[in-house]
């Protein structure tokens, strides 16, 4: 058991009943200089219950506790606790477990027999996959294998855009201005310049707007050719998602979108009726959400058309059913917050309680330098074209770097494509962010590229050596600062994972993982690793071999690859 912070955390309860170990755990810090010690606990707040000055409380909980094996000392300053651990049974341990569980080092089992459904990506079909969407791609894909390294059985839904009005748009430009040759050669952009086009034509004619209306109905009803052109434009344009997809080595569970619940959406609209929570308003079904703070939902147009949060109504209901969800997590942008708890809420009076189980996982808007960006009127970044150009720069740098480098084109794949999903989930999922060229083609610092680095730089070091890793090692020799830094860093990593799922917040592993590369450069150069001395090798390979496993661990749970070479 690695986890010092819990066993302090257990230790310390005993001595202070009058806290649970839940406030006592989120109380413990790690003091900014590891001179004052490995963790720190204030009696600030116990003055109040004990009667006493914070110091005297701290005196006597160390005088009262049992250091046990890992404790070294406890020193007491102005009214902290501060617990030095001792080095040797750190290094013992952490290495000790690293050895031992390799490639599962950080992953658990508490999510075991427990189902849950991670909905990413979801992009519009006939639309441009834009920079946009890579959020929602890579944070969602992240989170599938957090989840799933957490023993969680895991189920990853693309809830394709590929029904509603839009779609009836579409069938009226191709008919009035398409080419059938056209879309074959570019579906996407031919596609969304005849949406475009749409758009421009309709400010002037305002019957296109009711003729595509029409357009949906007939779609809706399973008119025949409606259904044929919306299937066609739906191949061609999941082919081109496939290929990003591809690119990206994502794949999904299941492509349930947004058409697969239009036979499901009248037992949906029953049920509401039935509990009496619609209502009718100028001829449409809405949802009367005024009482709650909320703008009205409109489930069911006057026309019979249904809506978006209708066919995620049908969804939500549809996942609960078919996967019996412990969590049904929705990553989407910050714009769909509003809808989100429109969905929760009528859930919530349709009387089904696990609605609870339902979590957005938001994140933040992405823009371009010259402002927001607009599938309408075309200003769009494509992905594909990021992934790229990402992968085109990446095979310059080596050539000039290593020339020599075998397969560089898979490398330069692995390593430009590392290189963006790291920027993406470099920063807090909630914070917006303006795309330039510059930062997401920008490798130096702390990067993707930096950290696959540091990786093939242990691998390289383990291939040299030429031994393989012996589990037993003395441990007196690795107990140096730097090398602590090392191991402190790895110690930490079952719990970054924890803490990641948690809060879904997959930048907890990417900061994290940074840190570790870092420590074990400073590692790297002061310390030789290959030197004569048998014994100091083996303890230090120990400590390389580790390092490549969290690189390696926690690059994957990204979903970026670590090669053994760059
Ligand atoms: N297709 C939508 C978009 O691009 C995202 C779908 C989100 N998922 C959902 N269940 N509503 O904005």
């Amino acid at each position: 058991m690695i986890d010092f912070k819990k066993r302090l955390c257990k230790k310390l309860s005993e001595n202070i009943p009058q806290l649970t170990e839940e406030e006592i755990l989120v109380m413990i810090e790690i003091p900014p200089d590891t001179k004052m010690g490995d963790f720190a606990f204030p009696c600030f707040r116990l003055a109040k219950i004990f009667r006493n000055a914070p110091n005297a409380i701290a005196n006597s909980i160390a005088e009262n506790l049992d250091k046990g094996d890992f404790i070294d000392k406890i020193e007491i300053a102005g009214g902290y606790l501060n617990f030095f651990i001792n080095k040797e049974y750190l290094v013992k341990a952490v290495l000790g477990e690293v050895l031992l569980k390799k490639e599962m080092f950080g992953g658990s089992l508490i999510g075991n027999g427990k189902n849950v459904v991670v909905e990413f990506s979801s992009p519009n079909i006939a639309k441009p996959f834009h920079i946009g969407h890579i959020r929602s791609t890579v944070i969602g894909n992240s989170l599938y294998k957090i989840y799933k390294f957490l023993g969680y059985n895991t189920i990853a839904i693309n809830h394709l855009g590929d029904y509603g009005t839009q779609f009836g748009k579409l069938i009226v430009a191709f008919k009035n201005w398409g080419d059938e040759e056209e879309i074959r050669a570019n579906p996407i952009t031919t596609l969304l310049d005849l949406y475009v086009r749409f758009h421009r034509e309709a400010e002037t004619k305002p019957e296109l707007e009711e003729e595509s209306r029409q357009w949906f109905k007939k779609l809706e009803n399973g008119d025949e050719e409606a259904i044929g052109l919306w299937k066609w434009f739906r191949e061609v344009s999941l082919d081109e998602f496939n290929r990003v997809y591809n690119m990206l080595d994502i794949t999904f569970d299941s492509f349930t979108g947004e058409s697969f619940y239009s036979d499901k959406m009248p037992a949906v609209i029953d049920m509401m009726q039935n509990k009496g929570i619609m209502k009718k308003s100028e001829g449409a079904d809405i949802v009367d959400l005024e009482p709650f703070g909320m703008p009205s939902a409109l489930i069911r147009k006057g026309d019979g058309s249904t809506l978006y949060i209708t066919r995620d109504l049908a969804a939500a209901i549809y996942r609960k059913e078919t996967y019996d969800f412990y969590k049904n997590i929705y990553v989407v942008g910050s714009q769909q917050i509003l809808h989100f708890q429109q969905l929760k809420k009528i859930l919530h009076l349709m009387g089904l309680e696990w609605e609870k189980d339902c979590v957005h996982v938001p994140f933040g808007m992405v823009s371009l330098e010259d402002g927001t960006m607009s599938t309408r009127e075309g200003r769009v970044v494509f992905l594909e074209d990021v992934l790229n150009k990402a992968v085109e720069k990446t095979k310059d740098i080596i050539n000039e770097k290593n020339p020599n480098l075998e397969n560089l084109e898979k490398i330069a794949k692995q390593v430009g494509i590392g290189a963006v999903i790291f920027e993406e989930l470099s920063n807090n999922r909630t914070k917006d962010y303006t795309f330039t060229w510059d930062k997401i083609l920008n490798f130096e610092g702390e990067t993707g590229p930096y950290v696959q680095y540091t990786h093939a730089r242990a691998s390289s070091v383990l291939r040299k050596a030429e031994t393989g890793i012996d589990k037993v090692f003395k441990s007196e020799l690795l107990t140096d600062d730097i090398t602590l830094e090392v191991l402190k860093g790895i110690q930490q990593f079952p719990e970054i994972v924890e803490d990641a799922q948690r809060k879904n917040e997959p930048s907890i592993i990417t900061r994290h993982i940074v840190d570790v590369a870092q420590a074990f450069n400073r590692f790297y150069h002061e310390h030789s690793i290959l030197v004569e001395d048998e014994e100091l090798k083996k303890a230090r390979l120990a400590v390389v071999f580790a390092v490549k496993q969290v690189l390696n661990t926690g690059l994957g749970l990204l979903g970026i690859q670590a090669p053994e070479r760059m």
